[in-house]
């Protein structure tokens, strides 16, 4: 039975070996050296900071993949929008996991007073793109070769989901 729950400090492990993967072997994240986990501790007490969430699904207590968002720009003009991400380790990959993990991240946004959430995809990563279609995210923009990653150009795909939010409601 698959479980999303808000992640705990003890989950960051296994989180790590996720993220640095998709580091590594993808251009789903445009890191590309591996982070450690004090990386991730920081970005673990950010988000707590920040009031925004972090989702784990965990599968028979192993996690499975995580989803997140946080601030999609710094000025305070911009605190109705964030950026989000979900990430699934390769061998869940297929079992409906990010769909739950985003359903209910979509839910913590709606109830948070989000109004936009963007997502940032690698134009390539037509998954992605489908999972985010299925939930009402629509293409806004693309930004030709604005990264690169084993030696090309990337294109980032800007995605965006509008939830109804009175814009005088406070954050
Ligand atoms: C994108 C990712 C999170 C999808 O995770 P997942 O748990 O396999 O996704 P789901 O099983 O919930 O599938 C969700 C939808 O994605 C699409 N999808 C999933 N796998 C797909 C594939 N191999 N080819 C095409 N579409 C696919 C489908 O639309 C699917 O919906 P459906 O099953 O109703 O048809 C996963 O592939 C991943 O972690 N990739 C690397 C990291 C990444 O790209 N993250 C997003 C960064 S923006």
């Amino acid at each position: 039975m698959t479980v999303i729950r808000d992640a705990r400090r003890d989950d960051l492990p296994e989180i790590l070996v996720i993220h640095n993967r998709a580091i590594v072997d993808t251009t789903a994240n445009w890191d590309e050296n591996e982070v450690d986990l004090a990386d991730r501790d920081r970005w673990f007490d950010q988000r707590a900071a920040d009031g925004h969430p972090i989702l784990v699904a965990e599968i028979d207590g192993v996690v499975a993949g995580f989803a997140s968002y946080g601030p999609w720009r710094a000025r305070s003009g911009y605190r109705h929008t964030v950026e989000n991400s979900v990430y699934v380790a390769d061998s869940y990959h297929r079992r409906g996991i990010a769909t739950a993990l985003l359903a209910e991240l979509l839910e913590r946004a709606r109830q948070g007073g989000i109004h936009a959430v963007v997502a940032g995809i690698e134009a390539s990563n037509l998954t992605s793109i489908a999972l985010h279609e299925k939930f009402g995210f629509r293409v806004v923009g693309r930004l030709p070769e604005v990264g690169t990653k084993f030696d090309r150009w990337l294109d980032l795909v800007l995605m965006q989901l509008t939830l109804p939010v009175d814009p005088s409601a406070s954050l």
